[in-house]
């Protein structure tokens, strides 16, 4: 078994080194040290959820609680964290199910006045569910907060980017340092103005209106799935992840060592 430098088992997980020491930086620099941290997708645990640990814990504040929607994955990534970052464990709650739904229940298990100080977007391909997670957030993010997303430039987060970026009362920008690309967005104002909030519903109307996402929505799963099998792969991996295919950089599976 690959071990670290602490000859701590080596864990599974996504994001490449910079998207790493992005998100570590975020919280690390943030001017008030997070309090409370929100993950959707840990997947293996050693990419983006071992990072926001180990940020937290050079902070000496902070807790993540990171949702993972498939059982086997989630089970896998708790034995590796207790195996592999044992030290961070005091600072995370695993929350088992889609985000859509943990998330209200986790709010409503929370006391009044609960802030949620940074959010690790980083789940499903369905473009509607990075935005339902920003929603159901967004009222809990102090000015200060911060929400960044994975696969910003592919169909996972193509309802979200426009939608944000049209919000006055966030600062956000692209990091251009993966094929998949990164959305970091730093809360400016408590509210949106009326007219820029106007705006950022008019952009969902519209990318929920457009032809492939109603197909997507309309159709029976079973026919989309015989489509994609019948289309070439690369013009499949177009439609669906909406990949740019002239950037060049690294991202993937990596391990955290
Ligand atoms: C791209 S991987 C996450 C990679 C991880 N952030 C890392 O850095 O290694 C996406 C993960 O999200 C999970 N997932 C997909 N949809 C989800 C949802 N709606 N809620 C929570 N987890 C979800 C998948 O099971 C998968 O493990």
């Amino acid at each position: 078994m690959a071990t670290d430098s602490n000859q701590s088992p080596v864990i599974e997980g996504q994001l490449n080194a910079r998207e790493r020491e992005l998100l570590s930086s975020a919280i690390l620099n943030a001017p008030n040290p997070p309090k409370v941290a929100l993950e959707v997708g840990t997947w293996l645990g050693g990419g983006s959820t071992l990072h926001i640990l180990r940020a937290l814990e050079k902070n000496g504040c902070g807790h993540l609680w990171g949702i993972e929607a498939d059982r086997s994955t989630y089970d896998r990534m708790i034995a590796n964290l207790k195996a592999g970052a044992p030290e961070s464990l005091h600072r995370f709650t695993p929350l088992f199910g889609f985000s859509e739904k943990v998330i209200p229940q986790w709010l409503a298990e929370q006391p009044p006045g609960f802030a949620v100080d940074f959010a690790f977007l980083d789940g499903g391909n369905n473009p509607r569910e990075q935005v339902a997670e920003l929603r159901l957030i967004d009222n809990l993010v102090p000015v200060g907060g911060q929400v960044m997303a994975h696969d910003a430039k592919y169909r996972k987060a193509k309802w979200l980017v426009p939608y944000i970026s049209r919000l006055d009362n966030w600062q956000t920008r692209l990091y251009d340092v993966s094929n998949e690309g990164l959305l970091y967005a730093k809360k400016i104002a408590s509210q949106p103005s009326p007219a820029s909030l106007r705006a950022a519903r008019r952009s969902l109307l519209k990318s929920r209106l457009q032809p492939v996402e109603l197909a997507a929505a309309i159709l029976p799963s079973s026919f989309c799935g015989l489509v994609c099998r019948m289309v070439p792969s690369k013009l499949f991996f177009w439609l669906y992840a909406g990949a740019k295919t002239d950037v060049e950089a690294g991202g993937g599976s990596q391990s955290n060592a």
